[in-house]
């Protein structure tokens, strides 16, 4: 057989480029099509997300993604709203805190905790009689999502839970999505879901108007404000926006640092032994059948360092993209530019 020359070689190339560069061409585009349609695959594998393409990953997404006005992602402000505590400026930003963080002073959340302790300790019951192993993240998932749902507007009964869980996760999906309204893409699904899940608050806000019902919560603190002054008061968006906030900014948090401390504790038994006796002592000094109380809260120091270690061993929040608003850097070694 004889060797080609390399002017043979250059000769052929020159003669066939017609053909070679759209051939290498259409190889390289199956090439990374096959890595995508991969990468779309590992969805339904155990470990959940795509790839996205090789070398690029998500980077069109994200770039697509990045035409925002306040240091935060276009579609996250779309999903949690325009009146969201995460995307309104920062003097509006003030009184909006403000007038949201008065629910949450200890003295009501204190009221929280002996429902939550009976809520819990039943689910666990539960759990142990049907004798089944079962995944933690989906466990606290929902014990997070029904407390705070709960605590915010007295929603309990299960199928408004049901519906309006499958909708947050779904408006969730779509704060890191590719902001374009496609049927079908995570992003339409997403503003679809939010349109339903206002339309639910709204019309429980509306029964209470009417004098239906005035459940003591969060949303009922903040409807008895319709006759103040606009500056002591939230409209109407204002207080939508902000319980779909809330949720989705406590439910993935909650429950990712109940499931990591969960992980610690096993990885560190002499850790889980402390903390069981701290709670025991705690125990003894009740009487049968006496749910926690605040002040019990108060009385776990050890229990409240285990939370800041998981907390700090885990982050819950690592994906959690910000810009800096001014130069700065941390310890003299980090620097975030503008
Ligand atoms: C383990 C649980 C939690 C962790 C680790 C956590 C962590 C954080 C962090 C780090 C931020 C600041 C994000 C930033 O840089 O802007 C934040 C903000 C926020 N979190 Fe949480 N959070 C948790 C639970 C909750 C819960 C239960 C709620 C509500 C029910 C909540 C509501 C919010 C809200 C509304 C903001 C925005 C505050 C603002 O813009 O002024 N979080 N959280």
């Amino acid at each position: 057989m004889n060797i080609p020359l390399k002017e043979d070689l250059q000769i052929l190339i020159y003669n066939y480029s017609a053909v070679i560069l759209p051939s290498v061409i259409a190889i390289v585009v199956a090439v990374l099509f096959r890595w995508y349609l991969k990468g779309a695959e590992r969805r339904k594998g155990d470990i959940p997300g795509k790839l996205g393409f090789p070398f690029l990953g998500e980077t069109f997404s994200f770039l697509a993604a990045t035409n925002s006005t306040k240091g935060y992602l276009k579609p996250m402000a779309d999903a949690v709203g325009k009146k969201s505590l995460l995307t309104v400026p920062l003097e509006i930003h003030r009184r909006i805190r403000r007038l949201l963080s008065d629910p949450f002073s200890m003295n009501s959340m204190s009221k929280f905790v002996p429902k939550f302790d009976r809520e819990l300790c039943e689910r666990l019951k539960r759990k142990e009689n049907e004798g089944k192993s079962f995944k933690v993240l989906d466990f606290t998932m929902k014990v997070a999502f029904d407390g705070i749902c709960d605590m915010l507007a007295s929603i309990t009964d299960a199928s408004t839970l049901e519906q309006l869980g499958s909708d947050i996760t779904a408006v969730a999906d779509a704060m890191l999505s590719f902001p374009i309204m496609i049927p079908g893409s995570r992003y339409y699904k997403g503003m679809k879901a939010r349109k339903r899940v206002m339309e639910t608050f709204m019309t429980i806000i509306t029964k209470r108007r009417n004098g239906e019902e005035a459940p003591d919560d969060f949303l009922q603190s903040m409807l008895k404000r319709d006759s103040h002054p606009p500056n002591e008061k939230l409209e109407d968006e204002e207080i939508l926006d902000n319980l779909l906030t809330l949720i989705i900014a406590g439910q993935s948090t909650t429950a990712a640092a109940i499931m990591w401390s969960v992980k610690f504790l096993d990885d560190n038994r002499d850790v889980q032994d402390r903390l069981r006796e701290e709670q025991l002592s705690i125990l003894r000094n009740k009487s049968a059948g006496d749910l926690l109380k605040y002040e019990d809260l108060m009385g776990m120091s050890y229990g409240s360092k285990v939370v800041k270690e998981t907390l700090r061993m885990s982050n819950v929040l690592l994906w959690y993209p910000r810009v800096a608003l001014e130069d700065c850097s941390i310890e003299g070694k980090f620097k975030f530019e503008n």
